[in-house]
């Protein structure tokens, strides 16, 4: 194995470090050791914003800036990125255009979110779209501001974005080539002593390092592992990045399936899963935000096996198929029963999840997948749903509906499905019967994000609502609030 050290590029300069403890964090070594404190911390787990940096990598042959918080991000993750943080903006004490505007419309009071709201605006107004509320909104819907108030920041960003061009634009060119002069096939490798933080670029070589060290933690955005280190102050002194094993980066039409390689990232795999329904759309956007997009993966949302990721009911629904390999042992089972009990997978030690194969949604086959979240943004669901019902002369032939937050794993309601198949789905009675065996398939758990009941009872709602949306063939009269983007408006 060739190893070479971590590279990144920061200030038009490439950064290269050969030592450095796995588990330190970007937002660490920003403010601790660059002294670079223009970056906050607010949270320490993704939520606030406060810590947002702008990350550029060149994807489908062009320079994206993505927003990232950097409280969570693992500085072995900027490997072959570039680093733009928010005292990179101004130069010569001309503010960047999005700096000016927030002055201009008085976007900042106390001040301690406008470095974190910078940085995701700059992402946008680096994708040079103009003007546009709703992707202002939804640029933003990972960063507070508890004392401001958002209209002023949306007015900001709006006028921001109506004037394009910048530095970093004007650069641009020489960005990508500096970027391509980091690209390489070699793995990378940075330990200090006591652990190591390593970056493998093949699946084999990853696959070795798993074997070699079954107790290292396979890390693929860090939104669920980067808690584990700021909040459960765990330590994890061997960590195995996916994010540059070309195989899993890989996001594949097969023709009738879609492969998503297992370090694929939400934003990666938006387009392609959004095509699917509106509904799926809709949950991608609601998913984290911006910048828990931009990192977080399918794969680890799945190999978590928490019992309520949004994808892992969808994916059940739509009968996607797991992966997984290890010691050049390639084995794939449907998905849900991957997940065997809370906290428990169908993984070995060193077994690394590849990738999620899901089906092409068949033609008559009818999708609807809700989210029940205290926000619209950035929540994690009390209850999620996925159903798909096939119907033969206006009668339910088959019927796959998937839960998150009913059961410690996501799961499938088998007798409530099997009371549906024969009904008719504008049939209140029959599908009264069939939700009320929701009992039988779950016993949900009490607490601070719902009560059992709630839970149940909503879940049947949904069936319900889901299913006179499919008897209606409409969905709008059923959706009663103008969701952002106008995903319903069909
Ligand atoms: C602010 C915030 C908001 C969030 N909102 C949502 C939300 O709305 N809905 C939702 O579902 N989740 C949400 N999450 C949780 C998280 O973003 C998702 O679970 C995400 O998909 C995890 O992916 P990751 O790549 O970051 O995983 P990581 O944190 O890198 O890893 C997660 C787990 O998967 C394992 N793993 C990763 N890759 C592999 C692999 N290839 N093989 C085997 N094991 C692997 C890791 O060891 C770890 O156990 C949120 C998180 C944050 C911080
Ligand atoms: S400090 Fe709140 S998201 Fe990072
Ligand atoms: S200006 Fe004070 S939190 Fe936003």
């Amino acid at each position: 194995m060739t190893t070479r050290p971590l590279r990144f590029l920061h200030r038009g300069q490439v950064v290269e470090i050969a030592t450095v403890p796995p588990m330190t964090t970007v937002l660490d070594w920003l403010r601790l050791q660059k002294r670079l404190t223009g970056t906050k911390e607010g949270c320490g787990e993704g939520d606030c914003g406060a810590c947002t940096v702008a990350l550029g990598r060149v994807k489908g042959g062009r320079l994206i800036y993505e927003p990232a918080n950097a409280c969570i991000l693992l500085l072995g993750q900027l490997d072959g990125a570039e680093l733009v943080t928010v005292e990179d903006l101004a130069v010569g004490g001309r503010l960047h255009p999005v700096q000016q505007a927030l002055v201009d419309h008085h976007g900042s009071q106390c001040g301690f979110c406008t470095p974190g709201f910078v940085m995701s605006l700059f992402t946008l107004h680096q994708e040079g779209g103009g003007a546009d509320r709703e992707a202002v909104l939804s640029r933003i819907s990972g960063n507070l501001c508890r004392c401001t108030g958002y209209r002023p920041i949306v007015d900001a960003a709006e006028a921001a974005l109506a004037v394009p061009n910048d530095r970093f634009r004007a650069r641009a060119a020489e960005t990508v080539a500096q970027l391509a002069r980091l690209r390489d096939d070699k793995d990378l490798f940075v330990a200090d002593g006591e652990g190591f933080f390593a970056a493998p670029a093949s699946l084999d070589a990853l696959c070795a390092l798993a074997e070699a060290h079954p107790d290292a933690t396979l890390l693929g955005g860090a939104t669920d592992v980067g808690l584990w280190i700021t909040k459960q102050l765990r330590t994890l002194p061997k960590i195995l990045h996916t994010g540059r094993v070309t195989e899993l980066r890989r996001l594949a039409d097969d023709g009738d399936s879609l492969s998503i390689g297992a370090a694929v990232t939400y934003a990666e795999a938006r387009q392609a899963l959004s095509a699917f329904d509106p509904d799926v759309a809709l949950l991608l956007e609601r998913l984290g935000s911006a910048q828990v997009r931009a990192a977080g993966t399918i794969g680890g949302n799945v190999a978590n096996g928490s019992p309520i990721g949004d994808t892992p009911p969808l994916l059940i629904a739509l009968g996607a198929t797991v992966e997984l390999q290890k010691a050049g042992v390639v084995r794939q089972l449907p998905i849900e029963r991957f997940f065997l009990a809370y906290g428990r997978q169908d993984r070995q030690p060193s077994e690394v999840l590849t990738r999620i194969i899901v089906p092409k949604r068949a033609a008559g086959l009818h999708l609807r997948v809700f989210k029940i979240a205290k926000r619209f943004d950035q929540d994690i669901s009390s209850v999620m749903v996925a159903l798909a019902v096939t119907l033969e002369g206006g009668r339910i032939a088959s019927a796959r509906i998937a839960f998150g937050g009913m059961a410690g794993i996501p799961k499938r309601a088998t007798a409530v499905e099997a009371a549906l198949v024969g009904a008719a789905p504008a049939d209140e009675a029959a599908v009264a019967t069939a939700v009320a065996r929701l009992a039988e398939d779950f016993t949900p758990l009490d607490d601070h994000r719902a009560s059992a009941a709630y839970r149940l009872t909503v879940a049947g709602n949904l069936i319900r609502k889901a299913l006179a949306e499919i008897a209606a063939g409409e969905r709008s009269s059923t959706r009663i609030a103008p969701l952002r983007g106008g995903a319903h408006a069909a």
